[in-house]
Order: structure tokens, then sequence, then C-alpha cells
């Protein structure tokens, strides 16, 4: 491998939250911290990445600015590259300062107060958050396993949902977080005939695009048809893929001039909504063909630790249900039978791993009942201390 993987990065006091809302004080046995929660990583990012910003920090004046041609120049070679996307222009990428912040702005445009909009569940815990604040109703689609266990939509109740509740906007989640799916090229047509046919808008989150374990692709909801193309606003960021979360800046994909139109103006009312200077020279780095390459590797790294993970629950954690995350760096434990039979509940068995510094995140906001969420994205050594620590303190406790 060409990148660092391995290194153990100590984020303390470096501006985390993944580690410093944790007091190792409160972690037995003299155990350390392992952050499992938040979706940020513990890996270091691309170097171009901090050389690109420091190279400009060195010039001394951080005025207005335009962004460079070279920001629009490489998102179009990156989407091209990477999901085979064409005919991208300048004018279609809108810029966001977060893709939480660009779904509900997106939202305010095709939304009035106290409507209601379509998300398969289990979801990411920001929509959950946003949307009610917000003021829409959140109308749940949960998804259902296939005879093979695969997670998928369940059309039927998705388009009674539709009907049923007069729905016109829908948050598209692709890859979908917490599931780890990465839908397949049909699974997305079938849904954008649903939405087309009902007369949907859709915001389609796609900030896990190049989080793709082998044998899996992306496919850009955009691309499945023109209509898609046109009825679809979609959310893209670097920062998911190269960990800038920190940094700032994400953008919107939107070939629909009056939708575009609309989420410009939405998105200027507050002023807010403007880029940072180090930020676009992140982004410019990042996309690059030594990011490329940094992704792969990464994606290879992701890949061992999921596989390592999913098969250590299977042989060793009886009652933990999981399927196999296809992207992210995600996993969404089902934790129902082990704590009916050990007569605990999720809180109490979420607080048995957090003790052994096995920092994981309660799924219920993410709509899963008795679910646990847990981050993969550390160095390999830390993910399997993590497990043998939930066997020997955890589920398998003497
Ligand atoms: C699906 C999804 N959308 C959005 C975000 C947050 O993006 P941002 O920090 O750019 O708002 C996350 C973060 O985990 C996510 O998983």
């Amino acid at each position: 491998m060409k990148y660092d993987f391995t290194t153990l990065m100590d984020r303390r006091g470096k501006d985390a939250i993944a580690v410093d809302l944790y007091d190792p004080k409160d972690v037995k046995h003299g155990l350390d911290v392992i952050p499992m929660w938040v979706a940020d990583m513990n890996f270091p990012t691309l170097p171009d990445i901090s050389e690109a910003m420091i190279e400009r920090a060195k010039h001394p004046a951080f005025g207005y600015f335009q962004p460079r041609p070279e920001y629009y120049e490489h998102i179009i070679n990156w989407h091209q590259e990477r999901y085979g996307t064409e005919g991208l222009k300048k004018e279609d990428i809108l810029y966001a300062n977060g893709v939480l912040g660009g779904v509900v702005s997106a939202l305010n445009v095709l939304c009035q107060a106290g409507d209601n909009v379509l998300l398969q569940s289990p979801t990411y815990i920001g929509f959950t958050g946003s949307l009610e604040n917000n003021g829409w109703n959140i109308v749940l689609n949960p998804m259902v396993e296939d005879e093979n266990g695969v997670m998928r939509i369940d059309y039927e109740d998705m388009e009674k949902k539709i009907v049923d509740n007069k729905i016109h906007a829908a948050v598209f989640c692709s890859p979908h977080n917490p599931t780890g799916r990465v839908w397949e090229r049909w699974e997305i047509e079938k849904a954008m005939e649903i939405y087309a046919k009902h007369d949907v808008y859709v915001v389609s989150d796609e900030i896990w695009a190049d989080l793709i374990m082998p044998g899996h692709k992306h496919i850009p909801t955009q691309s499945v048809s023109e209509d898609a193309r046109n009825r679809v606003i979609a959310m893209y960021a670097p920062s998911k893929t190269f960990n800038l979360a920190g940094l700032i800046g994400s953008y919107q994909i939107v070939y629909n001039s009056y939708l575009r139109d609309r989420i410009e103006k939405q998105a200027s009312l507050s002023h807010y909504n403007s880029m940072n200077v180090l930020s676009m020279y992140a982004c410019i780095a990042a996309y690059t063909p030594n990011g490329m390459q940094w992704v792969d590797e990464l994606c290879s790294v992701l890949n061992d630790n999921i596989t390592y993970a999913c098969n250590f629950i299977k042989e060793h954690f009886e009652g933990v249900k999981v399927h196999q995350p296809e992207g992210t760096y995600m996993l969404f434990l089902d934790c129902t039978e082990w704590c009916e039979k050990h007569h605990v509940d999720i809180e109490t068995l979420q607080n048995m791993g957090k003790e052994v510094g096995v920092i994981w995140q309660d799924g219920r906001p993410f709509h899963g009942p008795c679910h646990i969420r847990m981050n993969l994205a550390s160095p390999h050594s830390r993910v399997v201390e993590a497990f043998n620590r939930l066997d020997t303190y955890v589920f398998n406790a003497k």
C-alpha cells in the first residue's frame, strides 16, 4: 500500500468529538477509548490535501474569492471517472456548506411546513433530527429482508404511503446509512418509476458514494433515466470520503434549471452558505488520481474490517444479527435476540461496551429499536481489539 492506514493516530486534543466527548477515566480495566460512533475516520487523510492547504496558507491574504476553475473541473472529472457520469457541467454544481444543510435547503424548496416526506428506514440520525426540527413529518418506508437476507425497499409499502399521505418529496440515501446497502441499478430504477408516477421530487444523499466494497458499484440516482436526471437533487461531498467533515464543503448536483434556481435562492437567504478557501483547495487536491488511489486503498482496508467484524459476530455473538455492509463503514447491529435472552435492555448493553472503551452508538434515533451502530473506520488492529473486548466483557462475559 502506498498510503498509511495502520498508524494509530492520537486525536485527543485535536478537535475531534469522536474522542473528546469521552473521558478515559470512565473506562474500566485500564483500557483506552476506541471511537466507534460518529461518522468520521481514525485514518490520516490523503497527504496531498494537507499539503495543498498549507501551500495556500503561505500566501498571507484570505479575502473574498470565487471558486477556481479547477474546483469544478476536478468535481466533473471525479464524477466521470468514479461513477461514469457524462455531461455534468459547471452550472449544474451548486455549493453547499454541508450535506445535511443541503438536504434541508432542497426540502425548503419542495415542501411547505407540515408536509410529509418519505424516507426508507432505518434512517440516518441527521435526517430524523433536521426534518422534524424544520416542521416536516417523516413518513417511514421500512426496508425488508428478502429471501437471501438482503435488505431491500418495500415498493408496495412505499407507493401506498406516497398515495395515502399525498407525498411529493422524498429523501433517498445512496449508499444507505446505516444498513450499508449499495442499491443496484434496478432498485433505483424501480423507486424512481414510483416517484415519477406520483410526482415526487427526490433529494438523493450520496455522501457515501465513494466508500463501496468490492463487487458493488455506486449508481448515481440521476443516471437511471432522463426523468430521474430532472427530478432529483443530488448531494455529494469529499468530506466522508477523505475525512474532511471539520473543513466544511459539500455540493449539490441539479440538472433541472427551475429547481436549481429555486435552491440557489433558498440557500442564499441566510448569507451563510459560502465556500471556505482552504476547503476549496482540499477538494481540488482530493479529487485527483492520487485521491483515487487513496480511496481504493481505503476501501480495501474497510472491506477487511467489515469482513472480520461480520465473521466475528456470526461466530461469537449468538443473538446479534448483522447484514454485511456493501458500502460505508458502518455496522448496524440488531441486538434484539441477545437482549431478550440475557434480560438486558439496549441502553444497558450499550453502556457495557462503553465501560470497556468501545464507544459505539445508540441505534434508536436511526429507527432501530434494539440496535447499535458501529463505525469500523479505524486501523485493523483497533477493530480486532474492540471485538475482543466485546467478546470478553460484553456478549460472552462470564
Ligand atoms: C447520509 C448522511 N448524510 C449527511 C451526513 C452529514 O453530512 P454533513 O456533515 O456534510 O452535513 C452524514 C454524516 O454521517 C450522512 O451519513
